[in-house]
């Protein structure tokens, strides 16, 4: 019998302590220790040791001995070249390939975060299907602590994915389980749904409390280390759009995505937070329908509204999201405010940026907003973070306060500074291609870097602004 003793850790942080505390000295949250008993055992046993003992991958380690070193350089290859330095995986979904940073790198531990009915089982299965079929010597396991074998089966008929030699279910909460299936059959690919459900026998505390969770992660990264399998977990969110489960998790995985809507819309949203094999803004866009997640190519007619007549309050712009470019509407509403302080409302940028350039119009426009409240939004649920769409909020303001509709097909592409300047962005050659593709014929740039787009802007007109005050003066 292994000796047990008795922890306290914080649900929210991960922090524990021996004695049970009022407030987390982790994340300053009161009442959030919970006392968990923990088997002896798993805490003198050194993790790697126990799961590749387990994954029977190596031998185990002598404890005292000295580590594994390499050198820093890779290894030559037969032409004398450094060989490639990450091998990666095509999961056959290429908006899924772009978030990964150009595909699954094999022995990657990656966390796929989402409110629960948002479709992520959806979009591990799809994934083994597309795995299966540009890779057909690797072998997929999947193993479900919410779903039984014949709902998963039930699941993956409808969607057309078919398993053959290479993709297994197991429908199994107990970790230790889990693992001597892998050691059995060896998967290349292992999908844990979800992280909530899972619990190791060493401990006796509920699956989805914090030392569960630690616990998972920790033995589940050094599995995808050791054995050099591709591990991903699925993660719920609480309500405030954390994984549940304390931000350790976050801290050990190599990739964070998460998986979102908004508002109840069709369309989803893959975003990787976290990745060390590639960016993290890219951006994945699917759709959920009766087949399953489709891909969305060309994600800009999403966000763009179908209407014909322009109104008052509304303004395009190019966004950059990671390497792609989407084409975007601002909306406006300016309306005289019953308060003392007039309100500022922002969904989908961040309200101080808008309230800033608010306030570069009242200084440099003279538009008197200090009575007026201001709603603003960005069509479709996107969120922007890049001041590359300053101008086109400054025009979509402007827009409303003056009730003049801007002509459609007009992009507006610039930052502002305080001074009232339009100052040059980022890929702007990117930004002005994508407006083409989608038939936008007017763009409204900064002045400065204009000498180098001749070529890139056959076909449109630019109007070349330097500062905000020309705004009103270029609608003819
Ligand atoms: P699911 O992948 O189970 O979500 P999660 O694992 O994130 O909890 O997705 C469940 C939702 O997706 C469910 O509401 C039904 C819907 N769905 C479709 O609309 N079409 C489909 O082809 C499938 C498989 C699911
Ligand atoms: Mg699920």
């Amino acid at each position: 019998m292994s000796k047990v003793k008795t922890q306290y850790s914080c649900q929210s942080c991960g922090y524990s302590s021996t004695k049970w505390l009022g407030r987390c000295p982790g994340c300053e949250s009161w009442n959030s220790l919970v006392e968990e008993r923990v088997g002896a055992e798993a805490e003198f046993r050194s993790t790697r040791d126990a799961v590749l003992e387990m994954a029977g991958v190596h031998g185990t380690s002598v404890a005292g001995g000295a580590s594994d070193w390499v050198p820093l350089d890779m290894p030559e290859s037969e032409e004398g070249r450094p060989t490639q330095p990450q091998r990666r995986l095509r999961t056959g979904m290429t908006e899924l390939d772009r978030v990964l940073g150009g595909g699954l790198v094999p022995d990657s531990f990656v966390l796929l975060g989402g409110d629960p009915g948002i479709g992520k089982s959806t979009l591990l299965l799809q994934m083994a299907r597309g795995l299966r079929d540009s890779h057909p010597d690797l072998k997929i396991l999947y193993v479900s602590g919410e779903e039984s074998v014949e709902q998963i089966r039930g699941r993956a008929h409808r969607l057309g994915v078919k398993g053959g030699e290479h993709i297994f279910l197991a429908a199994e909460t107990q970790l230790e389980r889990v693992f001597a299936t892998v050691k059995e059959l060896k998967p290349g690919l292992l999908l844990m749904d979800s992280l909530q459900t899972f619990a190791s026998g060493f401990l006796e505390s509920a699956p989805g409390s914090v030392s569960q969770v630690r616990e998972i992660a920790t033995r589940l990264m050094a599995l995808a280390k050791s054995a050099g399998i591709s591990v991903w977990l699925v993660g719920h969110v609480t309500k405030d759009g954390n994984i549940a489960g304390p931000k350790v998790v976050e801290h050990m995985v190599d990739t964070v995505l998460y998986f979102e809507s908004e508002g109840g819309q069709s369309y989803r949203l893959l975003r990787a937070v976290k990745n060390r094999f590639g960016s993290s803004r890219e951006l994945g866009v699917f759709e959920m329908d009766g087949e399953g997640l489709r891909e969305v190519s060309n994600p800009s007619s999403l966000f763009l509204s179908e209407r014909k007549e322009p109104v008052p309050g509304t303004a395009v712009s190019a966004a950059l999201e990671g390497s792609r470019p989407i084409l975007v509407e601002l909306q406006s509403l300016v309306a005289p405010t019953a308060l003392a302080v007039p309100r500022r409302t922002s969904v989908g940028m961040d309200t101080a940026r808008v309230s800033l350039v608010a306030a570069i119009l009242e200084k440099h426009m003279r538009l008197t907003l200090a009575e007026q409240d201001l709603f603003f939004n960005v069509a479709g649920g996107l969120r922007l973070s890049e001041p590359a769409c300053d101008l086109a909020a400054a025009a979509s303001i402007w827009s409303s306060f003056e009730e003049r509709p801007i002509p459609s097909g007009w992009v507006f592409i610039g930052e502002l500074a305080l001074t009232g300047e339009v100052r040059r962005v980022s890929q702007l050659e990117v930004r002005i291609e994508e407006a083409r593709k989608l038939g936008f014929k007017t763009l409204v740039l900064p002045k400065s870097g204009m000498e180098r787009l001749g070529k890139i802007a056959q076909g449109i007109e630019l109007i070349p602004v330097g500062r905000i005050q020309e705004l009103p003066k270029i609608f003819r």
